[in-house]
Order: C-alpha cells, then structure tokens, then sequence
C-alpha cells in the first residue's frame, strides 16, 4: 500500500513509519522538521521536508497517489498555542482542512487522524472518559485539535472516503524530546542522565493515562485495513500518577537524583484516563506493552 505520513519525523509519526515499513507499505513522509528530525525517519522511507501548507503538496501528492493519509503532522504544544492561538490553528485547523483535501483530490480512500483524548474533552465528568463524553477543551490547541477532527470527517463524508480517527492518551518512548514541555517520562529522562533533579508537579498524586508509543503505531497498521468511520480512544484505561513515573524511571536507569516538588501546573486536569473498549471491539485494538516495559524499552534507547 502507498502510505503518506504527515508529522512523520517527529516522535509518534517516526514509529508510525517504522511500523508500516516493517509490514512492506510504501511510506512518503511530509514533515518541514519544525520539531521532528530527519534522523528520526528510516532511510527507506522517501522525506519530503515541505510545511503541510506549502503549495509544492500538490505535486507531492499528485506524483505519489497515496492510498492512505495519515495525518500526524501538528502544532504539538498546549503551552505554544496559548501564546499563539491563530498560528495553532493555521497548522491544526487549517492545515488538517488541507491534508484532507489534498487526499481526497489524490484519489487516497482513507484518512488516518490523530486527535487528542488528553485535551479534547476537557475536565471529565467521569472516569474513564469514553467517546461520548462531552467536547469541552480548556486550551487552544484540545480545540483546534476538535477543529481537525470535523475537518477530516467532513471531507471524507462529502467525498464519500473512509477515516479513522484516534484521540491518544499522553504517549511516552524512544525519540520523545526531552525538552518539550509535555512527556514527563521524557523531561525526567532527560534530568537524570544529566544528574539534575526532576520537579513534580503539585503533590505528584494526579493521575493521566500513559501509553507506549509502539502501541500506537500498533493501532495505526491495524486502521489501514479496519475501523473505518471510527473515533475512537487509544490508551490504557488506567491512570498513574507523576511519583510512580518518578519511581519506575529511577529504578530503571539507577538514578540518584532527588524529586522535589513544585506549585501545581495551573489548568491543569488532575484525574484524567480513557476508556479504549471501542478501540478493542472495532479494531482488535489494546495495549500489549506494560508501562513498567514501556519505561525499560524508554531507557534501553538511551543507552
Ligand atoms: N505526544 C502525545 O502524547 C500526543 C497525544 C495526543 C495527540 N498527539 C498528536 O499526535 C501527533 C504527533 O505528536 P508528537 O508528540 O509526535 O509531536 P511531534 O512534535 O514530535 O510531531 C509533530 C511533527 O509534525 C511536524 N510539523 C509540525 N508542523 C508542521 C507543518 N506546518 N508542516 C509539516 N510538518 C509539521 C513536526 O516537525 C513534527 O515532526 C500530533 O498530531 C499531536 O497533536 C500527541
């Protein structure tokens, strides 16, 4: 199958990649390196390093024909689209228009999209969160992530294509950037190896729901050939909280470095996981890698 992958330098798109790869997809990947890198992408794949809004797309996907468009290609940062709210949604709003019709105009019978479960629904009114709870985002980029989601379905359902959509819980593994502002696992990798303490945020008892990124790409081989029309869910059903992180992560690299704590990230959700049942009858989707062995594969890649 010819695939293209939006976003696929960057820490979930690269493993994406690698995963479709591994099943002998053709993969062309688009991604203008704004926080992804060009090692992060397997040789075999071909990389066009273009902006999602760039006119040369056009070529890209007329010459390329993909069959898939999977789109992960984002403005990633809830703390840069506060600042910016207008450049937020040009790239997640506007820009996920435009990959939507530029796969429609390719002839492409599917678009794969990847939303936010951690910041589409907003402070939940139960737990764990499933698909129908209500769309409630509190920050600019849990609402311009909702934006791409109506974009994709819209022009999937007017040129009568197929989607999957996934709202992904807080993905942690190899190749997430240590100095972003989200992926604890990341930030806290980063200080120990540089022997700097780790500050938690608040008490460190909140809880999110922390999935390896190979399950992830998992769920992306498997919506290439099911889940049409889906949106659906991708996470562990389960919370942990910021200490146990703190904990597992210090027992995995042999760390001394101390936590200390700090004031409370404010706006922020404090009890926070999702329900994936969806995920599992629709997809034969769930997670197979534990968070302990998600955190050893973590670490082995820093080695
Ligand atoms: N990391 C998470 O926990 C998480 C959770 C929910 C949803 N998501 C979504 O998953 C996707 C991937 O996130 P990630 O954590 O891998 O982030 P990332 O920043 O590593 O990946 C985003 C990629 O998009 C590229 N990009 C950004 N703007 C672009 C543009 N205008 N044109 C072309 N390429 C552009 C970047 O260079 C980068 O390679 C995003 O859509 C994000 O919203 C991530």
């Amino acid at each position: 199958m010819r695939i293209l992958v939006t976003g696929g330098a960057g820490f979930i798109g690269s493993h994406i990649v690698e995963a479709y790869l591994a099943e002998g997809h053709e993969v062309a990947v688009v991604d203008n390196l704004a926080t992804g890198r060009r090692s992060n992408v397997d040789r075999r794949a071909t990389l066009h390093e273009v902006d999602i809004h760039s006119r040369e797309l056009e070529h890209i996907f007329a010459s390329f024909q993909p069959e898939v468009v999977n789109h992960h290609a984002a403005q990633a940062s809830v703390k840069v689209g506060q600042a910016d709210p207008v450049h937020d949604l040009e790239i997640n709003g506007g820009g996920t228009a435009r990959i939507a019709r530029l796969a429609v105009a390719a002839g492409a019978r599917k678009i794969i999209y990847a939303s936010s479960g951690g910041t589409v629904y907003g402070e939940p009114e139960c737990l764990p969160v499933t698909e129908d709870h209500p769309i409630a985002p509190r920050s600019n980029y849990g609402t311009s992530k909702y934006t791409g989601e109506l974009y994709v379905q819209l022009a999937a359902r007017t040129a009568g294509i197929a989607y999957t959509i996934f709202r992904y819980g807080n993905a942690f593994g190899p190749r997430q950037d240590p100095h972003g502002e989200a992926g604890v696992v990341a930030i806290f990798a980063g200080l120990m190896l540089a022997g700097r303490p780790c500050t938690i945020d608040g008490d460190g008892e909140q809880k999110k729901d922390y999935l390896y990124v190979g399950d992830i790409a998992r769920a992306n081989v498997l919506a290439l050939t099911a889940g049409d029309g889906l949106v659906a869910n991708i996470g562990t059903g389960e919370g942990t909280t910021v200490n146990h992180i703190f904990h597992v992560l210090s027992e995995a690299m042999g760390n001394t470095v101390e936590s200390r704590n700090g004031p409370p990230r404010p706006g922020d959700v404090r009890n926070f996981w999702l329900d994936c049942s969806l995920a599992k009858a629709k997809l034969g989707w769930q997670p197979a890698v534990s968070f302990e062995e998600g955190i050893r594969l973590t670490v082995d890649s820093l080695a």
